[in-house]
C-alpha cells in the first residue's frame, strides 16, 4: 500500500511497523529502499526473503547522521571522516570495519558494514524518529526483486511487491541511480560502485587519491576471495524484461534501416531521433537527456516504461566516455549484459 510520506500519521505508521520487525518501502534521494531495523536479525532477514536476494550479499545501513556511527563502527579513517563531512547527507556509502557480533544478517556475516546517511526529507524524518525509539540504523537495499531494475517512484515499489509492503511516497527520486560505494577498510579509498559523484569529486572530498575497484586486479584465489562482493557489481543486474542493447547513434540508425523481422518492437532511447529513409512502425523513440544528472534521474523509469509498453528490445545510445557519465554507463552495461553480442 502506498501512503503519503509527508503526512505525520504515515510516519507514525511506518515507524510502528519498523518497531514490530516490519519492512517498509522508503524513499531516498537515489532510489527507493526496502527498509528494516539493521541491528535486528529477524527484521533484516525479511528483506532478503522479500527481494529473493542471497543472504551473503550484504545490505546498506542508513543512519540519521554521524552521531549514530558509534552503534556500528569504532574505526573511521581520516579520509572516511573527510568524505562524511563533505558529502553526507548524500548519495555516498562507506564500507567501514564493523563492531564484531552486531548486524550479522544485514551484513551477510561480513566483518565490515556499509553505511550511508541519506538526504531525502522522508528518509531523514523516519531515521530521526527511529533513533528516538532506539533503532539506530535501517538496512535498505533497493526495493526491487534481485537483479531487476531499481525503483525510483513509490509506484515502482508497488509494482514489485504489491500490497505486502507499506510504501512511503516521497515523489520521484532526485538522483535516480544508487549511491557511490567507497571501501574505506583498505588503507585508501576504493570505489566499488560508481554513482552520480565523479572520482574527482570523491578524491577532493576525501583529500587523498581514490582508486576504482575495477582497475585493481584481485589476482589469485586467496586475494580473489578477499575482493569485496557487491550485487550491484554482478555483470548482469538492473535488467528489464526486454533485451537491452547499448549502441552508438550510427549503429542505432543502421540497424533500424535493416529491420525486416515483424513482431519486433524496439524502444529507442537516444539523444536525438533517428531519421530513417522510410517510415518505420517498428520503433518507439524517447529522448535521452543531455546532462548526466537528468539522464540518471530518468534512467530506471525509462527502462520500466519501455517494459510496460511491451517492447521486445531497448536500444540505448552509449553515453559519452567521460567521468560524469560513469555511473550511468555502469548501470546500462549491466542492464545490457543479456543483450551483449560481438560487435
Ligand atoms: O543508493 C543506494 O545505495 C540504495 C538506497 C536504497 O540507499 N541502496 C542500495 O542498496 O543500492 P543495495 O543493497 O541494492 O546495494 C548495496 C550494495 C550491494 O552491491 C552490496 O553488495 C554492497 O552494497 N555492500 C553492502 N555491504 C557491503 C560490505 N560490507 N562490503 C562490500 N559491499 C557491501
Ligand atoms: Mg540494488
Amino acid at each position: 500500500m502506498i501512503i503519503d510520506g509527508s503526512a505525520p500519521e504515515s510516519i507514525d505508521r511506518a515507524v510502528a511497523s519498523l518497531r514490530g520487525d516490519g519492512v517498509i518501502g522508503l524513499p531516498t534521494e537515489t532510489v527507493y529502499g526496502l527498509a528494516a531495523d539493521a541491528l535486528n536479525d529477524v527484521a533484516a532477514l525479511k528483506i532478503f526473503n522479500l527481494k529473493g536476494r542471497p543472504t551473503d550479499h550484504p545490505l546498506i545501513t542508513h543512519i540519521a547522521g554521524q552521531e549514530a556511527l558509534r552503534h556500528f563502527t569504532t574505526e573511521v579513517p581520516s579520509f572516511a571522516q573527510n568524505l562524511m563531512t563533505a558529502i553526507w547527507p548524500g548519495p555516498l556509502t562507506l564500507i567501514l570495519k564493523k563492531i564484531p557480533g552486531i548486524a550479522t544478517t544485514c551484513t551477510g556475516g561480513a566483518s565490515t558494514i556499509a553505511l550511508r546517511c541519506p538526504s531525502h526529507p522522508v528518509a531523514k524524518n523516519i531515521l530521526r524518529r527511529c533513533n528516538e525509539i532506539g533503532i539506530w540504523g535501517l538496512a535498505a537495499p533497493s526495493a526491487n526483486r534481485f537483479g531487476r531494475v531499481s525503483p525510483t517512484t513509490a509506484q515502482h515499489v508497488f509494482e514489485e511487491f504489491g500490497e505486502s509492503v507499506l510504501v512511503l511516497d516521497g515523489g520521484p527520486c532526485g538522483v535516480g541511480i544508487e549511491s557511490t560505494i567507497v571501501d574505506c577498510t583498505r588503507g585508501a579509498p576504493i570505489v566499488l560502485r560508481p554513482g552520480i559523484l565523479t572520482l574527482d569529486q570523491i578524491s577532493k572530498a576525501a583529500k587523498c587519491a581514490v582508486q576504482q575497484a575495477d582497475k585493481i586486479s584481485f589476482e589469485g584465489a586467496a586475494s580473489q576471495s578477499a575482493a569485496p562482493k557487491a550485487s550491484g557489481t554482478l555483470e548482469s543486474h538492473y535488467a528489464p524484461n526486454a533485451v537491452v542493447r547499448l549502441l552508438s547513434s550510427d549503429e542505432i540508425l543502421d540497424r533500424l534501416q535493416k529491420i525486416t523481422a515483424t513482431g519486433l518492437t524496439i524502444g529507442v532511447w537516444a539523444q536525438s531521433r533517428p531519421i530513417l529513409s522510410e517510415v518505420s512502425q517498428n520503433f518507439l523513440f524517447k529522448p535521452m537527456p543531455n546532462s548526466p544528472q537528468e539522464c540518471a534521474k530518468a534512467l530506471f523509469a525509462q527502462l520500466r516504461g519501455f517494459d510496460s509498453l511491451g517492447m521486445t528490445e531497448i536500444w540505448v545510445q552509449e553515453p559519452p566516455q567521460t567521468p560524469e557519465w560513469a555511473g550511468i554507463t555502469d548501470r546500462l552495461q549491466r542492464a545490457a549484459h543479456r543483450g551483449s553480442e560481438p560487435r
